[in-house]
């Protein structure tokens, strides 16, 4: 028997028969056309998730209508000339068994103008918290009409041959806008009472249900708390999911927020696992429908206890299955330790604004049946240099590959740089990262020799047909007046010598590191004050965690001074300089931490170029970045061998 018994049982939604409870929500990927059409890279993609084992597969969100398109990488069904994409979509999830549903949405006053060259429109016209711009409001017509628009595209989804499909009624979208006090001031019959605001979600529930069989799965995703003053609470949001039960839906999945709480939506690493749980709890109570939990759900044993717990009936992964599709094989075969961990750091939906989504643990994201399908390498002698994760990427890359695979690391540890990430508060998530990367190396492809440094002479001697150098970056420490007395510590120094510092402590740049830092030492019940020359704290960082790290240093006390220079450095002072005024002496600290500049390393790779046949330089070694970019640039290369 499974180890999750309940996670592995079968459910079923109207006429969906579902394999397990485990559900892959919709989550954009930017991999569709310009235009909007499905294209083989959105199908390798989903198919991957099918062939890791998840119950059923949502389709990200689905212009039903040109004007809610969010950007020019959102899918659209809003023309019969877009069906046979779905169909081609749904038979190959269908080839591997799999369950297929598709999300249709309309973004609202989302939807930017800028994008669809269309008016934006919305229940209200009231502007995005987001975005600012201001919507027209509709008319009752074209109300109606966006009705029908809804249901024109549920039935080609469901002509295409999908399992079922989800209707967005989360998030801050359209159908949300009209659901929320925050976004529908209308005063008419679509506006006003909870009774006139559920209207819109209902007629088109409604509309849907007399295009598809009665039995064929209309699942309404709402945000059954916006998590803001003056939006939809729980109480609420249960009366809506009653309200959609009756109107004919098969599921409700229990989402939350809108775009004046998008920090909260996709929670990070700062928030708790499950977090919107006891919301998908609240509702199951009052309705007799199915419910699907999301938010932050990590792993089988945490959706194991929800399910046991009756909390709720699925549950779904999200990022958890951007970075490992294979987490429901792995988990229903025990490999516990096989799963690579989702870091819940965000860099996933921050892609997606750039177009297309990347993963940092994940680099094979739209490439997934390519690299499924790469020819048996002719097996080399590989020698990655360094222990960071670019070089830990390579290496089972390329031992994967079936190339022989030996890697020198020259510290005692492995791990780099980013042994450093998992120190601060709440990233635990980087620390099993990092396990799970130094676990992989365990493999009898690799020899992991640490304490070696790679000397050209060392290399030389090893003879190796390729070598992939992940040797990091070089650190060069930044010149102030005075600093060269001054006793500056830097930002790895502080990390590991927190139990022999004094109390009053300057960190001169706020940058990511540098506020990582400041929470790790005020955790430690440090006082610190930050100097920043820019106007913004955490630059650099992606915008969820930004926002929770720079509350948390506000809540400590952290004193964060910007726009201000450093022009002096002495032992335990500063002399700064605002903008405007007199420069200012800050004084009294035990210690000032400052930040390094990274300098790329090509310095071995230029020395061995003439002897190596191949040499690929990859992370920090090409240019300081993060792990995203090291892991990825690892990978590819060992790809190339
Ligand atoms: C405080 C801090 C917090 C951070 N937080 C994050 C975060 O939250 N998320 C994120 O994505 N990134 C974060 N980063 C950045 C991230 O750690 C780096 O981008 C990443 O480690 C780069 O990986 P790499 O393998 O290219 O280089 P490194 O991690 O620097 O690894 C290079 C390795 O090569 C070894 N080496 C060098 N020369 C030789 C030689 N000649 N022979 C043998 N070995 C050698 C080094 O000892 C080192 O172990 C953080 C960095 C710091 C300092
Ligand atoms: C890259 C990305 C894209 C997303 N796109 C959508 C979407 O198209 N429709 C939607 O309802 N939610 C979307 N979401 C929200 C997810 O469905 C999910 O609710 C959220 O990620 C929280 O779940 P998780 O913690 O399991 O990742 C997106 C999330 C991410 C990370
Ligand atoms: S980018 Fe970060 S949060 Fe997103 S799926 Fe990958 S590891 Fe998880």
């Amino acid at each position: 028997m499974s180890n999750f018994p309940k996670l592995f049982s079968p459910f079923k939604i109207g006429s969906m028969d579902i394999k397990n409870r485990i559900v892959m929500p919709a989550m954009e990927t930017h991999l569709c056309d310009e235009e909007g059409f499905v294209t083989d890279e959105i199908i390798s993609y989903y198919c991957e998730r099918i062939i890791g084992g998840v119950g059923y597969v949502t389709v990200e969100n689905t212009a039903i209508d040109p004007a809610g398109r969010l950007n020019d990488g959102m899918l659209c069904i809003h023309e019969d000339k877009f069906t046979p994409g779905f169909k081609k979509l749904c038979d190959e999830v269908h080839k591997f068994d799999g369950k297929i549903v598709v999300q249709l949405s309309h973004g609202g006053r989302e939807a930017l103008k800028y994008y669809t060259g269309l008016e934006s429109v919305g229940p209200s016209a009231l502007p995005s918290p987001l975005t600012k711009q201001t919507p027209r409001e509709l008319s009752v017509d074209e109300i109606q009409d966006l009705v029908s628009k809804f249901a024109d595209g549920a039935k080609r989804i469901h002509e295409a041959g999908a399992d079922g499909i989800e209707i967005h009624m989360a998030h801050g979208y359209l159908v949300n806008q009209f659901l929320s006090p925050e976004a529908n001031h209308r005063k008419d019959e679509y506006g006003g009472n909870v009774e006139k605001r559920t209207r819109f979600a209902v007629e088109i529930v409604k509309a849907i249900r007399e295009k598809v069989p009665e039995d064929f799965p209309v699942i309404c995703r709402i945000s059954a708390d916006e998590y803001t003053e003056t939006g939809i609470k729980i109480e609420e949001g249960k009366t809506h999911a009653q309200t959609l039960e009756k109107a004919g839906a098969s599921a409700i999945h229990v989402s939350a927020c809108n775009s004046s709480s998008p920090f909260y939506n996709i929670p990070t690493y700062y928030l708790d696992e499950g977090c919107f749980t006891h919301l998908a709890e609240a509702v199951k109570k009052v309705v007799n429908v199915p419910i699907i939990t999301v938010g932050r759900i990590l792993g089988p044993e945490f959706a194991e206890k929800i399910l046991e717990q009756g909390k709720a009936d699925l549950v779904a992964f999200g990022r958890v299955l951007i970075g490992e599709p294979f987490m429901p094989e792995k988990a229903r075969a025990g490999l516990l330790d096989e799963i690579r961990p989702c870091l819940s750091c965000n860099k996933c939906i921050n892609s997606i604004m750039d177009r297309m989504l990347i993963c940092t643990v994940n680099p094979d994201i739209g490439k997934e049946t390519k690299i499924r399908n790469l020819p048996k390498a002719k097996p080399k002698k590989v020698l990655v240099v360094g222990g960071g994760p670019a070089g830990l990427s390579a290496a089972d890359t390329a031992a994967r590959r079936g190339h022989h695979v030996t890697l020198w690391e020259k510290e005692a540890e492995l791990g780099g740089n980013f042994r450093f990430a998992t120190l601060p508060p709440f990233k635990d998530p980087m620390k099993n990262l990092l396990q799970h990367l130094i676990n992989k190396s365990y493999n009898e492809n690799i020899t992991v020799i640490t304490e070696k440094e790679a000397t050209v002479d060392a290399i030389k001697e090893f003879a190796p047909d390729a070598v992939i150098a992940a040797v990091g970056s070089n650190e060069v420490k930044l010149e102030l007046p005075g600093s060269k007395d001054a006793d500056i510590m830097d930002i790895k120094e502080a990390f590991l010598e927190v139990d022999k510092m004094g109390d009053n402590i300057m960190i001169v740049g706020a940058g990511p590191e540098g506020c990582e830092l400041a929470d790790f030492l005020s955790a430690a019940g440090k006082k610190i004050t930050m100097i920043e020359m820019k106007r913004i704290i955490g630059m650099g960082l992606v915008a969820h965690p930004r926002y929770h790290i720079v509350e948390r240093l506000k809540k400590a006390g952290v004193n964060m001074v910007i726009s201000t220079k450093v022009i002096e450095i002495g032992k335990g002072y500063l002399v700064v300089q605002k903008r405007k005024g007199e420069p200012e002496k800050l004084e009294g600290f035990d210690h000032i931490i400052m930040s390094t500049l990274n300098k790329p390393n090509n310095e071995l790779a230029d020395a061995i170029n003439d002897f190596v046949k191949e040499v690929h330089v990859v992370g920090d070694a090409l240019s300081g970045r993060t792990a995203l970019e090291a892991i990825s640039e690892g990978s590819d290369a060992a790809l190339k061998l």
